[in-house]
């Protein structure tokens, strides 16, 4: 018999570029080859790091005799919830006091975002136009982004974010494209650490943001994958949030555990729906039938959400001895992810490699957009150094081991390709640039 599945109508997708990436590292036979692709954290060896936290945690969860492998409710474990939106909205947030948030908990960051991506799609009808809202997302951004919010049918457009000549914001630009949005948009916005550029707005940019989205009547659905682990302090990872929060807008949160906890296969994330001010009775019966319908979602995507790693991070969360651990963890991270940023940067500039490279400095969080071309991401590959051809490592990856044989190899092809191109071409970056893991 032969198959339905023709390739008309099944044509092969094309691979993942960051597992094609990864997988020529892997099958790299050399002991010099450095992997700058996964966004996943290495400690000063290049190894992976079970955060000590972590480890004592999910200790003593396997010692807990009232730990069972029963499933959850379809909404997740209630005091991960409750803790894990106080992570991120603050422990004396008003819309938490005011009982004006439901959670659930969903698979990681993405299971997050496919909620909130679901949620909108069905019931986001502003302006009574009864189809799906246009989503927009900033441009370039995370690439599994466009892939999650297709599949729940939302249409997507794209402010301006990254200025590549400059290799800076774009913040005219990006103000500018969601003032002109139409009122009530959706706005997907990275609440720090912006992958893949490094760059986030300052603190007086987010303000603008909120007064320019709150006179247009926007939605903000903020995207929280990196709380604590871009400057090491979960309060100022988490300042636009609040910042939003407290201006009362209604909006949604999709937070991961993945990478402050260091706990990637273990799918622990968040999803927070938080209403605007209104009187009590009318934010509990919004709160009923949006947290009812999402736990329809929910019910339908997944059934119930997994139970193990929560249960880790929850009792981290929820003990204070092991909440300061955790923050202590979340420093080291940081820390070493800085020191290399600040190491890569002096290196870089000691061989006096054509370009200026203030911008790694500049730059937050686990990734760096570090200007090189798609031609010398290539070149760089035949120094069995791998990273995506967009130009973004992970900073990750680097270490004092590796770093002078990383810095050698970037000088070397920045100055082979120079007199070709320049050391960054700019505007080959714009749109085409994408944030993968
Ligand atoms: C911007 C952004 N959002 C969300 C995620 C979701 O990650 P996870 O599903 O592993 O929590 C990632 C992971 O790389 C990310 O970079």
């Amino acid at each position: 018999m032969s198959t339905t599945f023709i390739s008309d109508t099944v044509p092969e997708a094309p691979q993942d570029p960051l597992f094609s990436v990864t997988s020529a590292f892997y099958d790299d036979p050399s002991d010099k080859k450095i992997d700058l692709s996964i966004g996943a954290y290495r400690d000063g060896k290049g190894k992976v790091w079970v955060l000590p936290v972590v480890k004592k945690a999910a200790a003593l969860v396997a010692l807990d005799p009232e730990y069972t492998h029963e499933y959850l409710p379809i909404t997740g474990l209630v005091e991960f919830t409750d803790a894990a939106r106080k992570v991120c909205l603050g422990a004396e947030s008003g819309a938490i006091k005011e009982r004006r948030v439901t959670s659930l908990q969903t698979v990681s960051g993405t299971g997050a975002l496919h909620l909130g991506a679901l949620f909108l799609s069905k019931f986001y009808r502003p302006n009574g136009i009864d189809k799906p809202p246009t989503i927009y997302v900033s441009s370039p951004t995370w690439s599994n982004h466009p892939q999650i919010l297709g599949l729940a049918h939302l249409p997507i457009a794209t402010y301006r974010y990254f200025d590549a000549a400059n290799r800076s914001l774009d913040f005219a630009g990006m103000l500018a494209d969601i003032a002109s949005a139409p009122p009530k948009s959706v706005i997907l916005l990275h609440a720090c650490a912006h992958n893949p550029t490094g760059i986030d707005p300052s603190p007086a940019q987010w303000k603008q943001l909120a007064s320019v989205m709150a006179e247009r009547h926007h939605f903000a659905f903020f995207d929280s994958a990196y709380q604590g682990f871009a400057s090491g302090s979960l309060d100022r990872d988490a300042a636009a949030i609040r910042l939003f929060a407290s201006y009362g807008f209604e909006m949604c949160i999709a937070q991961s555990f993945a990478k402050n906890c260091g706990i990637y296969g273990q799918r622990v994330g968040c999803f927070h729906f938080i209403t605007s001010p209104a009187l009590d009775a009318d934010v509990q019966d919004t709160l009923t039938r949006v947290g009812s319908q999402l736990a329809l979602l929910q019910r339908a995507c997944i059934s119930n959400p997994p139970v193990y790693g929560a249960r880790v991070v929850s009792l981290i969360l929820n003990t204070p001895e092991l909440f300061d651990e955790w923050a202590e963890d979340l420093r080291v991270m940081s820390g070493r992810i800085l020191h290399m940023r600040q190491q890569l940067r002096i290196r870089l500039e000691q061989l006096g490699t054509p370009g200026s490279w203030q911008h790694i400095t500049d730059q937050i969080g686990m990734f760096s957009f570090t200007g090189l071309t798609e031609e010398q991401c290539l070149l760089m590959q035949r120094a069995h150094i791998y990273m995506p051809l967009n130009g973004r490592i992970s900073m990750a990856g680097l270490n004092l081991e590796n770093l002078e044989y990383f810095v050698r190899a970037m000088d070397r092809v920045v100055r082979e390709t120079a007199g070709m191109k320049g050391v960054v071409e700019a505007k080959k970056m714009n749109g085409k640039s994408n944030g993968f893991h």
